[in-house]
């Protein structure tokens, strides 16, 4: 049986209302606007409102990619919500955006690899369609990570956002996937995770653990290490499986952390900073909202155009990391 590809036939992004600077944010937490662009890069981010939860960003995000791929909710055989702040324990907040958007037929199911789940949720609609199992599958990255933030905790505080970041993936059925690194699609997505580094990045709470929500806990330091050393390592794996080198390399569309990331991983590929999409600045860290709405944000504005080549890749909790090339 011949495989099909998948391809990004259109994406979408909201982001809240609320937009936050670093400035507002140190009148209420022992922090400056000077500390967190040094270190960080982040000079605002969007908060959500009372009320406005990971499904409302999600659905917003999920009705700009499919005008985008001119796709209707017809058409959709699963919706897959890649978030860590899920509106209820259960069931997935991906069955609520199914229910918002009217769509009473396919499966609908949440996945969670925190920061790195824009990564997990793309290689399963991926892997979906490459088997035959579905046709075109609405990806989502949406989180309200404010909502587990501990405000008390100027280490984590300052560094996250809220936001959603949707694609549309189909089948082509022009290229299989035996067609070679220079057809449109997604060429390949590489996992890792390894469980043992749980206590670097976690949320202290859950129901079967304290019966809370928690907060999140990072050792940010510990965190920034593994980040650097397991991203140079899945985007060499990401270019051999597909023959191809870092300078064959288009764009880079990263989880959006910390710029000193950004910019580390982008010289070890010895890409240039223009050719990194940045939104850190803007969003701080969205979690698996990140990818998608950095992805949206230079696709509307032109950057990303048909043919070139794309490195997605990520990483979070678990630790969980990640990446996938794409052939635009
Ligand atoms: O998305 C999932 C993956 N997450 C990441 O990739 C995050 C990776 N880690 C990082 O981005 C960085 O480690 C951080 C941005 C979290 C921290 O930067 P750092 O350069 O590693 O700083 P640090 O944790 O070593 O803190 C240095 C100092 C400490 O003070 P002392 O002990 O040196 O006096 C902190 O107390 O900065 C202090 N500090 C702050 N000061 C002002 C920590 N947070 C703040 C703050 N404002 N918000």
């Amino acid at each position: 049986m011949m495989m099909q590809r998948s391809y990004i036939a259109g994406s979408g992004s909201y982001l809240p209302a609320r937009r936050v600077t670093n400035q507002e944010l140190s009148e209420t937490v022992d922090t400056t606007d000077e500390w967190i662009v040094s270190r960080t890069g982040i000079r605002s981010r969007h908060i959500a409102a009372d009320g406005e939860l990971t499904s409302d960003l999600a659905y917003e995000a999920a009705i700009r990619a499919l005008e985008h791929a001119q796709t209707d909710v017809d058409d959709l055989d699963l919706i897959i919500v890649a978030t860590t702040t899920p509106d209820q324990t259960f069931p997935a907040t991906a069955t609520k955006v199914q229910a918002r958007l009217n769509m009473r037929h396919g499966a609908a199911f949440d996945v969670q690899a925190v920061c790195s789940g824009f990564i997990y949720a793309l290689s399963v609609g991926d892997n979906f369609i490459r088997a035959g199992q579905a046709k075109t599958v609405l990806v989502i990255g949406a989180e309200t990570f404010s909502r587990i933030l501990d405000w008390e905790d100027r280490s984590t505080c300052v560094l996250f956002g809220d936001g959603a970041g949707a694609v549309v993936l189909k089948v082509d059925p022009e290229n299989s996937a035996g067609s070679g690194a220079n057809a449109r699609g997604i060429l390949s997505t590489h996992l890792h995770s390894d469980g043992r580094y749980n206590e670097l990045l976690y949320v202290d709470g859950g129901p079967s653990s304290t019966q809370t929500t928690g907060h999140v806990r990072m050792v940010g330091k510990e965190v920034f290490r593994h980040a650097v050393t397991n991203l140079a390592a899945v985007v060499d794996e990401a270019l051999d499986a597909n023959d191809l080198g870092r300078p064959d390399l288009n764009w880079l569309v990263p989880h959006q952390a910390n710029k000193r990331i950004l910019d580390s991983t982008a010289k070890k590929l010895g890409m240039s900073e223009d050719q990194i999409v940045v939104t850190v600045d803007r969003h701080a860290n969205t979690s698996a909202a990140s990818i998608p709405l950095a992805l949206d944000e230079a696709v509307k504005d032109g950057r990303i155009q048909a043919g070139q080549l794309i490195l997605l890749e990520a990483m979070g909790g678990g630790l969980t990391w990640g990446a996938s090339l794409v052939r635009w």
